[in-house]
């Protein structure tokens, strides 16, 4: 492509914020629901294009905590999207080896869509490759908030950083490297507060149907420029 990617330092953990979907449909004039049917077109684009330079991990933010204040026929719809995207694109995420994950509080999702993501985890958990994280009823303080209930009732008396990151739902996993929001807002939205401490946030104007691997490509090359310090100097 274009963008000339440094094929040896592709960030290990890419986290992206997919976001402008109904943006994009208003454009069109079309009803917010086929921005995010179009959104899935693209996340299918770019999560093998993930796989074919050699990310590890990419985690997803399809619905947040807050989310919930959406009417509810868009909230039901993002829902049904979800098995559609199950349905049509399993049995290729699971040829190219990659294993799904659910990052958030799914156990309150509408129960059609959960058969989805048992079946979409059930047949990806072997999968060695990409790590497909999607953050689906996700809320950064609601992920600390659990993690330090979990720690409570384990009867922790002392807390250590380490505690808390292995009481997230990233537990186990690197930090994102990058944060790549599209749309042009420039805000995390409660995506991985905690875990986004160090992370590049690279920011696009370009709405999330519209979002290519070319676009993808030109996210990471402008990771790559960026000097990465962790608070230390060379
Ligand atoms: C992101 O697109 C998808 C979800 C939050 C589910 P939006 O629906 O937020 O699109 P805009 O921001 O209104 O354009
Ligand atoms: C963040 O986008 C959530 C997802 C992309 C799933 P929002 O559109 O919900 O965020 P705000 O409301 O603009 O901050
Ligand atoms: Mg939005």
């Amino acid at each position: 492509m274009e963008y000339n990617l440094d094929m040896t330092r592709i960030p290990r953990h890419v986290a992206i914020i997919m976001d402008g979907n109904g943006r994009w449909a208003k454009e069109r004039g079309q009803i917010r629901l086929q921005g995010h049917l179009a959104g899935m077109e693209a996340l299918c684009g770019i999560v093998r294009h993930s796989s074919d330079i050699g990310v590890e991990y990419l985690t997803v933010y399809a619905f947040s905590t807050e989310n919930w204040k959406r009417p509810a026929d868009e909230v039901s719809g993002i829902f049904k999207l979800l098995i559609k995207f199950v349905k049509r694109e399993l049995d290729e995420l699971n040829r190219n080896n990659v294993r799904i994950d659910i990052l958030g509080d799914w156990s309150i999702i509408p129960e059609d869509s959960a058969d989805s993501i048992r079946l979409a985890l059930a047949t990806t958990e072997k999968n060695d490759g990409l790590k497909l994280n999607i953050a689906l009823n996700y809320g950064g303080r609601a992920e600390i908030t659990r993690a330090v209930n979990m720690l409570i009732d384990s009867g922790k008396k002392n807390v250590t950083e380490e505690d808390i990151s292995a009481c997230l739902y990233t537990a186990g996993m690197p930090d994102p490297d990058v944060i790549i929001r599209t749309s042009g807002e420039s805000r995390l939205s409660n995506f991985l507060i905690w875990q986004s401490a160090y992370s590049e946030i690279v920011l696009t104007p370009v709405y999330w149907p519209d979002f290519t691997p070319s676009e993808y490509e030109r996210c990471l090359a402008e990771y790559q420029s960026r000097d990465r310090r962790f608070g230390g100097h060379k």
